[in-house]
């Protein structure tokens, strides 16, 4: 469903449990907010699976452009979230725990995940467009390789990282300046606090 692209309160609604904002991450506190990241990250992948399970001749040509239009944009906010938030959070709090784990590895998996998406992105609009998809073996295997390493970072991320936010001091840094639409780009703009 397509949302009229003029209506600025789109994203506030019944989009703000799929869709992911700046705002309405901010309203949430640490460990919820990185619940509601992974929750969204974990529903990409089902939709990667579903485009990948459907190649070459049953793919949905729409939802190949959802999900073109809405990958990058949703791993963008995401990792500039975890980034700046959540991994300080948690590096508070197991500060001279002697269980520290280093965030470098995360950090770098979202540099790594950034790019493999946005290779995904130019081949989904392809698909969506109509284009025949060629070597469809090849493509089923990117889309795999893609959502399985995501899914194992959110696994990761949950396992170790999200039960320890939840109890740092960490206080984040004010993000109202930071404003960003939704990444379904339903035309929805994140209001200023
Ligand atoms: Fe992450």
């Amino acid at each position: 469903m397509w949302i009229n692209q003029n209506d600025a309160t789109a994203c506030l609604g019944p989009c703000e449990s799929s869709c992911l904002s700046s705002e309405a991450l901010g309203r949430l506190g640490v460990a919820e907010a990185m619940m509601r990241i992974h929750d969204r990250k974990i529903a990409i992948c089902a939709e990667l699976e579903t485009i990948a399970d459907c190649l070459p001749a049953n793919v949905d040509h729409m939802t190949c452009l959802q999900v073109a239009a809405t990958l990058l944009p949703t791993l963008r906010l995401a990792h500039d979230y975890e980034e700046t938030v959540v991994f300080p959070a948690y590096e508070k709090a197991v500060a001279g725990s002697g269980r520290a784990l280093s965030t470098d590895r995360l950090r770098g998996e979202h540099i790594s995940d950034a790019c493999f998406a946005a290779d995904l992105t130019g081949i989904l609009l392809d698909i969506g467009h109509g284009g025949m998809v060629r070597q469809p073996e090849t493509v089923g295997f990117m889309l795999r390789g893609f959502f399985d390493s995501l899914r194992r970072h959110v696994a990761f991320e949950r396992e170790h990282v999200a039960p320890l936010v939840s109890y740092s001091a960490f206080t984040p840094p004010n993000r109202s300046s930071d404003a960003r639409g939704c990444p379904r780009q339903c035309g929805a703009l994140a209001r200023s606090v």
